[in-house]
C-alpha cells in the first residue's frame, strides 16, 4: 500500500475507541473522494481506525523485515511489528508506535524493560569484569548462589535448599536438573536400573534433548524423536495414578507448580503433596520447574512457597525473571542432591559469569521485596475484576479464569489468535498458550492505570472480534508463536 497515515505517530498512544477524529475524517475524506482500488481503500480505512495497525507489506518494517529474513533460520512466525525500544511496560516499534506489554518477554521483563539501575549495573561491570571461565573464581557467581539459598528459606520455600548451580537459560537450568536426578539414581543404585524420569502432560520444560523429553507436547517432540529413553508422561493432577508411575526405578519427577505454555493450569496442594510423599518413598528426586512461575510472580518468591514443608522439592530451577532479560538460569538443590555431585559431572562455559551473576543478584534483591510481592497480589485482583467484566460481556467466549498473582490465563471458547491481533493492532501486546487460552504475564512492577488502559484495549479488541457473542469475525491473526 502506497499511502501510511502520517497521523499514526500521535494516534498510537490512544485506544481505537479515542482514535483520533482527525485521522478517521482524513481517511474519509481520501476514501470517498478517491477512485483508489478498494482493497487500498479498505487498508486506509483501518490504518485510520486502529492506532497501530499492522505495517503493511510494503512498510519501511515490512522491507527491513524481508532483507533479514533470508539469513534467519525460520523457527519463528512473527507479527509485523519490529521492536527497537523498550521502557518500563512499553515497547515502541521502529516506526516509533508505543505498545503496552502484557507479556513482558513471556515472563522474563519483570522489572519492566530497561530498568535503570540494571542498566547502570550493566556499564558498570562490563567495564569491570564480564567473563573468566567457570575455572576461576569471581565474586559473583558464589554471592549469588549464597543469595537465592538465604532469600528462598527466609520466604518459605525449599526449605532443604542448599547449593545452586549457575547456568543460561531455563532449558539449561531443567538439563542440569535431569542430570543430577540422573546421578542420584546411579549412586543409589549403581546397576543403572534407576533411571525414569516422569513428567506431566501439557508441561513445557524446554527445547534441549533432556528438557525437550520432559516436554510430551507431540508438537516439539516429533520433529525431532526418538526422544531419550526413561521419559514417562502422567496427568497433571491425577493423584491416583501417582503409584503407578513413579516406582523404585524412578530417579526424577519434574513438573511446574504452575504450567505456563500448557494453559497457565495451578497444580493442587494435595497432588503435589501427594507426589512428594512418593518421591520420598522410592527415592526420587522431586524437581520443581519455576521457570516461569517463579520469583515472585505468583505474589510470593516461589509459587511452592505457598505450600507446607512437605510439599518441597529436592531441586528447584529459575531463569527467566532471574536476569530480567539478561540469559541466566539456576538449579539450586538439597545437601542430599548435591552430595551426589562431583567434579567435572556438570558445567558450562557461560554460566555464572560475572556480569549475569551480578545482575541476578541484584534482581533477586529486588524481586524479593515484600512490598513488590504485595503489590502483586493488588494488582491480580485488579486484573480479575477485569476479566470478570469479561466474562460477563461475552459469556459464552470466556469460559474460564485461571492463574496466580501475575501470570494469569482466561480460557476462551475459540482461537484467540484473532484478538491477539486486534489487541496489537490498538497497542497492547498479549500472547496465548494452552488451547484456546489468553495468557497475561506482564511485569510485576505495572501499575493500576496500566492495567486498567490494557483491559480496556483487550475490550475493544475483543468486541472487535466477536461482534457478538459465539461469533468470530473480522481480522485474522497469523497463528501466534509460543515459546514457553
Ligand atoms: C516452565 C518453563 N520451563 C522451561 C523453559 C525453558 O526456558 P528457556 O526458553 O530459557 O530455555 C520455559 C520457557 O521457555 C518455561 O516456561
Amino acid at each position: 500500500m502506497a499511502f501510511r497515515l502520517s497521523t499514526k505517530r500521535f494516534g498510537a498512544a490512544l485506544s481505537a475507541s479515542r482514535a483520533s477524529a482527525f485521522s478517521r475524517n482524513y481517511a474519509s475524506a481520501a476514501t470517498a473522494t478517491s477512485n483508489l482500488p478498494q482493497e487500498t481503500l479498505d487498508a486506509i480505512e483501518k490504518e485510520s481506525s486502529l492506532p497501530n495497525s499492522d505495517p503493511p507489506p510494503d512498510s519501511q518494517t515490512s522491507r527491513l523485515v524481508g532483507s533479514h529474513l533470508p539469513y534467519m533460520v525460520p523457527t519463528y512466525v512473527r507479527p509485523p511489528p519490529m521492536f527497537e525500544k523498550g521502557e518500563g511496560c512499553y515497547l515502541w516499534d521502529i516506526e516509533n508506535r508505543r505498545y503496552l506489554d502484557f507479556t513482558a518477554g513471556i515472563a522474563v521483563n519483570a522489572l519492566g524493560h530497561c530498568d535503570p539501575g540494571m542498566a547502570n549495573l550493566i556499564a558498570q561491570q562490563s567495564r569491570t569484569l564480564i567473563h573468566t571461565s567457570n575455572l576461576y573464581h569471581n565474586p559473583w557467581t558464589g554471592a549469588l548462589s549464597q543469595l537465592l539459598i538465604q532469600k528462598t528459606k527466609e520466604a518459605g520455600g525449599m526449605h532443604e535448599a542448599s547449593k545452586t548451580f549457575i547456568c543460561n537459560s531455563g532449558s539449561e537450568a531443567n538439563e542440569a536438573a535431569l542430570k543430577f536426578a540422573r546421578k542420584v539414581g546411579k549412586t543409589v543404585r549403581p546397576d543403572g536400573s534407576k533411571y525414569e524420569i516422569l513428567s506431566f502432560h501439557n508441561s513445557f520444560h524446554g527445547r534441549t534433548m533432556g528438557s525437550l523429553s520432559a516436554t510430551p507436547n507431540p508438537k516439539y517432540q516429533k520433529p525431532f524423536a526418538p526422544m531419550l529413553p526413561g521419559f514417562k508422561y502422567g496427568t497433571y493432577n491425577d493423584i491416583d495414578s501417582i503409584t503407578t508411575l513413579v516406582t523404585e526405578n524412578t530417579c526424577g519427577v519434574i513438573i511446574e507448580p504452575i504450567q505456563g505454555e500448557g494453559g497457565v493450569n495451578v497444580a493442587t496442594q494435595d497432588f503435589l503433596l501427594a507426589l512428594r510423599r512418593r518421591c520420598t518413598e522410592v527415592g526420587a528426586v522431586l524437581i520443581y520447574d519455576e521457570i516461569q512461575c517463579g520469583l515472585s510472580r505468583t505474589g510470593q518468591l516461589w509459587a511452592h512457597a505457598a505450600l507446607p514443608k512437605e510439599a518441597h522439592p529436592d531441586i528447584l530451577t529459575t531463569a527467566k525473571a532471574l536476569g530480567n532479560g539478561f540469559p541466566i538460569g539456576a538449579t539450586i538443590v538439597t545437601e542430599e542432591v548435591a552430595s551426589k555431585i562431583v567434579t567435572g559431572d556438570h558445567g558450562t562455559t557461560f554460566g555464572g559469569n560475572p556480569l549475569g551473576s551480578r545482575l541476578a543478584h541484584y534482581i533477586v534483591s529486588r524481586l524479593s521485596d515484600p512490598e513488590l510481592q504485595k503489590g502483586v497480589l493488588q494488582k491480580e485482583q485488579l486484573f480479575r475484576k477485569h476479566f470478570a467484566a469479561l466474562q460477563k460481556r461475552f459469556p459464552e467466549i470466556v469460559t474460564e479464569i485461571r492463574g496466580k498473582g501475575l501470570i494469569l490465563g482466561l480460557q476462551l471458547s475459540q482461537d484467540p489468535t484473532p484478538v491477539v491481533t486486534a489487541a496489537r493492532e490498538r497497542g497492547l501486546l498479549v500472547i496465548t498458550c494452552g488451547t484456546n487460552t489468553l495468557r497475561f504475564v506482564p511485569p510485576l512492577i505495572i501499575n493500576e492505570a496500566e492495567i486498567e488502559q490494557g483491559m480496556e484495549i483487550l475490550g475493544e479488541a475483543m468486541q472487535a472480534v466477536f461482534k457478538e457473542p459465539g461469533h468470530i469475525e473480522g481480522t485474522q491473526g497469523q497463528q501466534e508463536m509460543r515459546d514457553s
